[in-house]
């Protein structure tokens, strides 16, 4: 079984790839919100192929999103790569990010080029993946419980003190959760949900991906988190299982946005078309990502959850993807909820 390489202990560290000298071909800096390891493939893997040095850091997609407005006069970022669409498209609205128009954009699945259309050209989809639940299946088994299948069931009180989810003002992964939620049940109903809930979570974490990898870890029963991220962990031995819940679930379309006043666009421009090639997104693979891939050239791996065989309800983008929504239903979780951002 291998390690995770804690990618809660390491968030935030900038990564730097360098071509050799003679080979040098400029710069490029990554806002990475996808899993580490799959950034660090696709860093790799483009510096290799074009001998860009690029540097990136991994943070949450709220984190992200927040930064790109904290540097809105100074932009220290060219390309902002992975995480869930909804807060790349709070930052198109924002104008935070440029149009692009690729010749690739043709090759996409309809939702990946829906989220382009959506956004007026600001960002596209490179990835779609379900919202579930991962659990411990040895810390169950230990502890006689019978594992969640619905929503409800997260409820029960044999799994008070045993779930954990990140913290939707700096997690995409939590912010698609609570929209999803709104969008089952209503908003009323979804923060009393949400507020029963609270008394059984252990720790609301700063980025999506921790909560899974502290449930392989058997640090907590379950995760409230992507199946995709679930399968990782599987794919990597250990004791989980996914679970798609009974009344239905969200998804995120996985995105990507040229940054307002990136300096070196030439390069994310070479990027954005790299990481929605074929090529590029085959990669997914090597950096252990299952989420389904938004060029319809590029097969899912046979880890990947089946999406097709899970409830999924009709998102709204648009409206969950807005910035006054945003801020609205943050305000409203940390006035019902007293949680606050993570520091
Ligand atoms: C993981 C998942 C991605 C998702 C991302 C969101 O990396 O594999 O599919 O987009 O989390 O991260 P966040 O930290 O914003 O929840």
């Amino acid at each position: 079984m291998r390690a995770f390489r804690a990618a809660g202990l390491i968030a935030g560290l900038t990564i730097t790839v360098l071509a050799s000298p003679a080979f040098a071909q400029g710069k490029l800096n990554m806002y990475c919100t996808a899993n580490e390891e799959w950034c660090k493939v696709m860093a790799n893997e483009f510096n290799k192929k074009t001998g860009i040095d690029i540097a990136f850091t991994r943070r949450g997609t709220g984190e992200t999103y927040a930064m790109l407005k904290a540097e809105k006069d100074n932009p220290k970022g060219d390309i902002w790569w992975g995480g869930t669409g909804d807060p790349h498209l709070q930052a198109a609205e924002e104008k935070l990010t440029v149009k692009y128009e690729p010749a690739i954009l043709k090759e996409l699945h309809p939702w990946a080029k829906a989220q382009w259309d959506r956004s007026g050209g600001r960002t596209v989809g490179i990835y779609m993946g379900a919202i579930g639940f991962v659990y411990n299946k040895e810390v169950a088994a230990k502890k006689g419980v019978t594992p969640p299948a619905c929503w409800a069931d997260l409820l029960k009180p044999e799994f008070k003190g045993e779930i954990q989810m990140p913290n939707p003002h700096s997690s995409g992964t939590a912010y698609t959760t609570i929209a999803t939620l709104v969008q089952l049940w209503g908003e009323d109903k979804a923060f009393e949900y949400l507020k029963q809930l609270h008394a059984s979570i252990n720790q609301y974490t700063k980025q999506g991906p921790a909560p899974g990898q502290a449930a392989a870890r058997g640090e907590t029963m379950i995760a409230i988190t992507f199946l995709h991220d679930g399968a990782m962990s599987k794919r990597r031995g250990f004791p989980v299982e996914g679970v798609a819940p009974c009344e239905g679930t969200g998804y995120e379309i996985g995105s990507m946005s040229i940054i307002d006043g990136a300096r070196n666009l030439a390069n994310a421009k070479r990027y954005y078309d790299f990481a929605l090639s074929v090529d590029g997104q085959r990669l997914a693979d090597a950096g252990e990502s299952y989420q389904a891939p938004s060029n319809r050239g590029t097969p899912p791996s046979p880890y990947s959850p089946d999406l097709s065989k899970i409830k999924l309800i009709d998102y709204d983008f648009a409206k969950y993807g807005s910035s006054a929504e945003r801020r609205r239903l943050l305000a409203r979780w940390d006035a019902e909820l007293k949680v606050g951002a993570p520091k």
